[in-house]
């Protein structure tokens, strides 16, 4: 619902427990009023507003002593001219000029959500799902409009925002900032959660009590990167994964970002979030406009496992979009740490082969199999097959793998391109580079110019080449650099600083192309691992390779850490081999198994290596992930114990079924511990009615006794607990 107060010109959005409240100031510009738990309507809350100055340091308004927007929340804050804290976009005017008067103009609200042009966002397939506000501020000395979107989502505590510029006027102008949200809160008692992490440890979660003045995480890299992910929530202190007020802010976006928080001197607390200002200009000449992405605002007064299962079931239900949306996603088996470059058509059938009699369905061939590329050296961009290693083609081999009944999924990496390719050689200038410099490589390789859309244009016609005539069920989307030395020959130096960004809509527009024109394929998108796990990928790409880290150990602050955003059915989880690849770590592979089934499933080796006992266990698990991810993948998922807790020792999670009559459990204890007390469990999301068996355990118990007093871990066989790196699967169902 979205209501408007004309007499005091109030907007007051509701979602299913959450209000959202603002109104337009004395001065026609946009204040912030109430952000939290759902409240009553009413026909004013004039009552939450106050605007006198609070220190004589405060500059006020000409002619109005008594207004100053230093001590005034704000919906859309500027700087410039009484308050100095942050703003949420600042335009540039050709006289050198960065202030603006943006008042409020007019606004409409409608059922339904409009696509954002060009890029990735929430939707609804009816128009009862949600309700639209738009209002317009203009600004009547530079005749620029600034258009704000806000969607509630009606089945949803969920909010959505985005932002449109627009330049009515003659003169050219520039955003130096053009962030999507910004929202000012009350007070700053409140800890900030956000995913930070590297290559092989990506979004492990940290907290940090909020102090006055500046918190931020960013992207400067051309992608939104392992380091920070473009995510933040804001908690009180008290608030865990089951209880407490949190607030989470997740940016649909693949790109540069910053997600920020100001504390001022009177404890308010301003969070923003967009497209990272920093390096970002773009010019505005007359008549064009900008459109920032999206920011997803969720609600939770129920701990972060509940506003974790709204971005879950929001963005697996109505970001993600396309046949694969709503499918049980295939088993697969990826050869890459099982031959990295070294094999050829038998080699590869030998595994598909193998993989078959395990119940595998679907195999991917990852990198290695155009151009000349035996090494990491060269062939980005010429995707074409490499002969010599499959002489009867990507259509000959995907027919034989088809053959053994499996499907076949294919590695490209789009971006990219290698010195050592005929695409550099026919295209230098393809690459993003600043000519007569020298210019800086990762893993050899250098980003292709995706701003030019004859660029854009070309690596389409060579995947829908290939595509369009191998039958190719699935396609592995890569990203293994970020970006250097940001400049495009084809950009006049006053648009260099636009460069980012429109190269992430040349990535979004190639995406579209392909999963429009191929709409059987499944993607999963990939950046060195988890360097571009993010909603904007999800919008078209189902599910993303979350690490290249498959040790069962590292996984599970991995997978923990990106559930607090991320649906399992998005988070591409493998079991590899021992010693662990990236770690050298030795798991069993049930551990390996038990983490990996908490996503889509698959295996990452050579299976015709492994033991007789191994490919049993092996069968046995992928029945059992079977026979279960329906669950799995739909279930609403809870974190029970976390790795980023205390020692970290222990991890425990599970799965409901929506009509919580199945569940599944994960534990996980990383070390074995002598003469310890009794442990259990304390499930959640059971009905407390339903008496549930447990696989493998003897007699029935109650949702309230497993909720309550829980599984009690004494249950068990001594030798489950008494290795390291341990696990225990327990299936639930209800009677
Ligand atoms: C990085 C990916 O994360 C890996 O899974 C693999 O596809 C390699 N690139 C191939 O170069």
């Amino acid at each position: 619902m979205i209501f408007y107060n004309e007499s005091t010109r109030e907007f007051h959005l509701q979602a299913k427990n959450v209000s959202y409240i603002f109104t337009v100031l004395r001065n026609n510009q946009l204040g912030h009023l109430y952000y939290g738990k759902k409240l009553r309507h009413r026909d004013s809350f004039d009552h939450l507003h106050k605007e006198k100055p609070r220190s004589n340091t405060s500059s006020v308004f000409e002619g109005d002593e008594s207004f100053s927007l230093d001590v005034q929340k704000q919906e859309f804050p500027s700087y410039g001219t009484t308050d100095y804290r942050e703003p949420a976009y600042q335009i540039l005017q050709s006289n050198g000029s960065r202030i603006t008067n943006l008042e409020y103009k007019s606004h409409k609200i409608y059922k339904g959500k409009k696509p954002l042009e060009g890029l990735p966002a929430t939707y609804v397939e009816d128009e009862n799902e949600a309700s639209t506000l738009e209002i317009s501020l203009y600004d009547k000395l530079i005749d620029v409009e600034i258009l704000l979107s806000y969607t509630v989502f009606e089945a949803y505590n969920a909010i959505t925002r985005s932002v449109q510029f627009v330049n009515h006027g003659q003169e050219e102008v520039s955003l130096t900032r053009a962030l999507s949200a910004s929202v000012d809160f009350f007070d700053s008692d409140y800890e900030m959660v956000q995913l930070s992490g590297s290559w092989s440890r990506e979004r492990h979660i940290k907290q940090r009590k909020l102090v006055p003045g500046m918190q931020s995480i960013s992207s400067a890299r051309g992608a939104s990167g392992t380091q920070q992910n473009p995510f933040l929530a804001l908690k009180r202190p008290a608030a865990d994964e089951h209880q407490g007020e949190v607030y989470g802010f997740s940016f649909v976006y693949s790109g540069n970002f910053l997600a920020q928080v100001e504390v001022d001197q009177y404890d308010v607390s301003r969070m923003m979030m967009g497209i990272n200002p920093f390096d970002f200009n773009w010019l505005l000449e007359s008549g064009e406009s900008f459109q920032a992405p999206e920011v997803v605002m969720v609600y939770s007064d129920k701990g972060l496992n509940d506003m974790s299962q709204t971005y879950h079931e929001l963005y697996r239900k109505r970001l993600a979009r396309g046949k694969w949306r709503d499918k049980e996603r295939p088993v697969l088996t990826n050869n890459w740490e099982g031959t990295y470059f070294d094999f050829d058509e038998q080699k590869i059938l030998e595994i598909a082969g193998a993989s078959k009699e395990l119940g595998v369905e679907l195999f991917v061939l990852d990198d290695g199999w155009f151009g000349k590329r035996d090494d990491d050296t060269t062939s980005l961009g010429d995707w074409f097959v490499d002969k010599r290693k499959l002489p009867n083609g990507v259509t000959g081999l995907a027919k034989q793998v088809n053959e053994l009944g499996m499907d076949f999924g294919l590695w490209f990496e789009p971006e990219m391109v290698s010195k050592k390719s005929e695409l550099y050689s026919a295209h230098p200038e393809w690459v993003i580079h600043v000519p007569e410099r020298s210019l800086s490589h990762g893993r050899n390789q250098y980003v292709l110019d995706f701003s030019r859309k004859e660029v854009v244009d070309y690596i389409y016609r060579s995947m829908a080449e290939i595509l369009s005539k191998a039958p190719i069920s699935y396609v592995k989307w890569d990203m293994n650099r970020y970006m250097t030395e940001i400049f495009s020959v084809d950009l006049p130096a006053s648009r260099q600083r636009e460069l980012p960004h429109r190269y992430i809509l040349g990535v979004y527009e190639l995406y579209e192309r392909l999963t429009s024109d191929f709409p059987d394929v499944l993607f999963e998108s990939c950046a060195s691992g988890g360097a571009r796990f993010d909603p904007g990928m999800l919008h078209y790409a189902p599910q993303t390779w979350t690490s290249d880290d498959t040790d069962a150990v590292e996984r599970l602050k991995i997978q923990y850490g990106t559930s607090l955003v991320y649906p399992v059915s998005s988070i591409g989880a493998h079991v590899s081999d021992v010693p662990n690849h990236q770690v050298g770590r030795i798991t069993s592979l049930d551990t390996r198994a038990n983490v990996a089934y908490f996503g889509a499933f698959g295996y990452e080796l050579d299976v015709t290596k492994m033991s007789e006992e191994d490919r049993d266990k092996v069968k046995h698990q992928i029945r059992f992930y079977k026979e279960n991810r329906r669950l799995i993948l739909n279930g609403t998922f809870y974190r029970l114990e976390s790795p980023f807790a205390g020692d970290g020792n222990v991890t425990s999670w599970m799965v409901v079924s929506e009509d919580k009559r199945e569940a599944l459990v994960g534990r996980y204890q990383i070390l074995s511990l002598p003469n310890t007390g009794f442990k259990r469990i304390l499930l959640q999301g059971l009905d407390k009615e339903l008496e549930y068996s447990i696989e493998g355990l003897k007699g029935t118990f109650f949702g309230d006794e497993l909720m309550y007093a829980g599984i009690q871990l004494d249950q068990f066989p001594d030798e489950i607990r008494a290795t390291d790196f341990s696990s225990q699967i327990f299936k639930l169902s209800a009677k």
